[in-house]
């Protein structure tokens, strides 16, 4: 497998000057927000959203004429956008989970007040807001507020079904498109106002976005069972703790019910009583029994598998691109999504 960086190689001018942008909000003589957001955009991150869109814009530019002479100055405002608002929810993600270290390295709500951390998240949706404007093309601010009203419903959604054990694969699946997949589609989705496209092959740009982001959630989900505290930052099992019931469990569940209808209904039983259990070490036991169950029925296998679906479809509608290094590139992102160990 490729690494992340070597996948990037074709557009690493593009990333190191959207680095330099994302450091430079704000003048430095402002106030304290330029220090906690240059403390927010130091701490790294894969860049991928943006590397997304990067990466169809320039395989697109191989032989297709931009319909804006500006076209350039649009894709980098696109792409900072896609960053920008990712942070942010991130940033007001960590209050709500109230998470004290993300990346390795401290939350901004760890350092700075509740109060200075949503504004400083605020201030970054502002932000993107006014690339937005700058771009000046209506379907493209549409794409990204529709985003933004995405990003809300899933959470809220998350929020308000934590340590429900019941809810479908339906929901799970519209969740992760609210909350993860939604921003990769806009990514590469908006960039389709930026050329002469077929209806066919905007829905295809689109739909890479949105798979590849589907995917990418979905090995999270496995990470979060199969990765051990030193890579993934967090203990195997999180997100049962937290009350997120992701797609493993929600296929143990489904094979379990089958052979096994008593010991289901107990084990979701267990996971509803996480939250007002005060023994940390019945909690672990959940966890743990869960995770078993999980082996027991192979939920890491079929949710690898669905991923790997998802990254197919995602790859078969690059097929009308012409070759090119950028469109390698994609390939090999797609691969490196369902591979990935952190
Ligand atoms: C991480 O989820 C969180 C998100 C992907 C989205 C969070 C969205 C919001 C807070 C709403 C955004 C607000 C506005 C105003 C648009 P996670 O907790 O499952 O992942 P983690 O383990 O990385 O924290
Ligand atoms: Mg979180």
């Amino acid at each position: 497998m490729k690494t992340l960086e070597g996948i990037f190689n074709p557009i690493e001018k593009d990333i190191e000057q959207l680095n330099d942008r994302l450091m430079n909000q704000i003048s430095p003589d402002s106030h304290s927000l330029c220090s906690i957001l240059q403390n927010i955009f130091a701490a790294g991150g894969k860049r991928l959203r943006p590397a997304l869109s990067f990466l169809m814009f320039r395989a697109l530019a191989e032989t297709r004429n931009a319909i804006y002479p500006e076209a350039e100055a649009k894709l980098f405002l696109i792409a900072e956008i896609a960053e920008l608002i990712h942070t942010a929810s991130l940033v007001h993600d960590d209050i709500i989970d109230n998470s004290l270290v993300r990346r390795g390295a401290p939350t901004t709500n760890s350092k700075w007040s509740n109060a200075i951390t949503v504004i400083s998240g605020d201030f970054m949706f502002a932000r993107a807001a006014v690339n937005l404007a700058r771009i000046d093309i209506n379907k493209v601010v549409e794409i990204f507020a529709s985003v933004l009203e995405n990003l809300c419903s899933g959470e809220i959604r998350q929020v308000e079904q934590k340590y429900n054990a019941d809810i479908s694969f339906d929901y799970y699946y519209l969740k992760t498109y609210n909350k993860t997949a939604s921003l990769f589609e806009a990514c590469t989705f908006a960039l389709t106002e930026l050329f002469p496209l077929t209806d066919t092959e905007k829905r295809a740009i689109a739909n890479y976005g949105k798979f590849i982001g589907m995917a990418f959630q979905i090995i999270d989900d496995i990470l979060d069972f199969t990765s051990d505290e030193e890579s993934l930052g967090k203990p195997a099992g999180a997100d049962i703790r937290e009350g997120q019931i992701n797609l493993p469990l929600l296929f143990a569940f489904e094979t379990l019910k089958q052979i096994n209808p008593d010991k289901c209904a107990y084990m979701k039983e267990r996971i509803q009583q996480i939250p007002s259990e005060k023994d940390n070490l019945k909690i672990q036991k959940t966890i743990d029994d869960s995770i078993r169950i999980i082996e027991e029925t192979a939920g890491i296998e079929r949710s690898y598998e669905k991923a790997i679906e998802y990254v197919k479809e995602a790859v078969k509608g690059l097929s009308f691109l012409p070759e090119s290094k950028y469109k390698n590139s994609l390939v090999e992102l797609a691969d490196f999504v369902i591979k990935r160990s952190n």
